[in-house]
């Protein structure tokens, strides 16, 4: 079998597993992360790996861990939290008292728990509606959970920290008020159909291995997810270039806005 047939292999496989499919993700980083973990384990194949590591359940969700590799942290990027804290949503709430946000791409939760913990700062008293979606099933188990080492709390105030969250040892604990306010859902950004009537998307570090065509697709998908006057929040090296094309303008470096009409 050559190279390309092992891949094409690994790729179908995986696809009719998961549902995950690799031809929108960048190719060349792919094959070298997953190449990289097989070689650890002693395979010199890619699906002659996949074999092996699908027959282990735990082995195999972490396989999937690290291949959509679902880092974060609270208040990741603190000072594009400022802004939004400080200028997007204060602008959003000019034209809606109840936000509807969507977290796309949530990893452990650490995300939509920040929202909901500047929610909770801007308009105590409003159930806004937060929804966080990610590909990875274990993911969004360890994201309901919401608990949490110190590393991941490292962006965030002390203020924050004493409110909403408990500690037992090491162990940092996400209060049920704030776990209250997320919903979340499996969702695959590359496959399934969106909801719509969106005030706020947030995408970040999400994008990094898909291809410029998934990106320009996703990021179409995201624009008629929105209502007008919405915003979508990226990565902090995840600047779209096209986004006129798209049919956005910029209302701050990192936050795209949906015109009012
Ligand atoms: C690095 S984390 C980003 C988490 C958070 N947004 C942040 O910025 O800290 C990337 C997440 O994207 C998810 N992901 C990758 N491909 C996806 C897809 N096609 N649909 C939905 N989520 C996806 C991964 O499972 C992972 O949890």
């Amino acid at each position: 079998m050559t190279v390309e047939q092992d891949w094409e292999e690994f790729k179908a496989k995986l696809k009719k597993k998961t549902e995950i499919d690799l031809d929108l993700y960048k190719a060349p980083q792919m094959q070298r992360r997953i190449l990289n973990l097989a070689k650890r384990h002693g395979y010199e194949t890619y699906s002659g790996y996949f074999d092996k590591v699908v027959q282990d359940k735990d082995d195999f969700a972490a396989f999937i861990e690290y291949l959509t590799i679902n880092v974060s942290e609270f208040f990741r990027t603190p000072d594009k939290f400022a802004k939004l804290e400080t200028d997007v949503i204060p602008d959003l709430l000019t034209r809606s008292s109840k936000l509807n946000i969507w977290s796309a791409g949530c990893s452990i939760g650490a995300e939509p728990y920040s929202l909901a913990m500047i929610m909770k700062t801007l308009t105590p008293n409003t159930r806004h509606r937060i929804l966080a979606t990610d590909l990875d099933i274990e993911i969004l188990a360890k994201a309901r959970r919401g608990e949490y080492s110190i590393n991941e709390l490292k962006a965030m105030d002390e203020n924050r920290k004493k409110k909403y969250f408990t500690v037992t040892g090491d162990t940092y604990a996400v209060t049920q008020e704030i776990k209250d306010c997320i919903e979340f859902k499996r969702h695959n950004l590359l496959k399934d159909d969106f909801e719509q009537g969106f005030d706020l998307i947030l995408c970040r570090n999400v994008v990094i291995y898909f291809t410029e065509e998934a990106k320009d697709q996703l990021y179409a998908n995201f624009f008629k997810a929105l209502k007008p006057g919405g915003i979508l929040f990226v990565g902090a090296t995840e600047a779209i270039l096209n986004f006129r094309k798209l049919g956005y303008t910029s209302f701050q470096p990192f936050f795209y806005q949906k015109p009012l009409v």
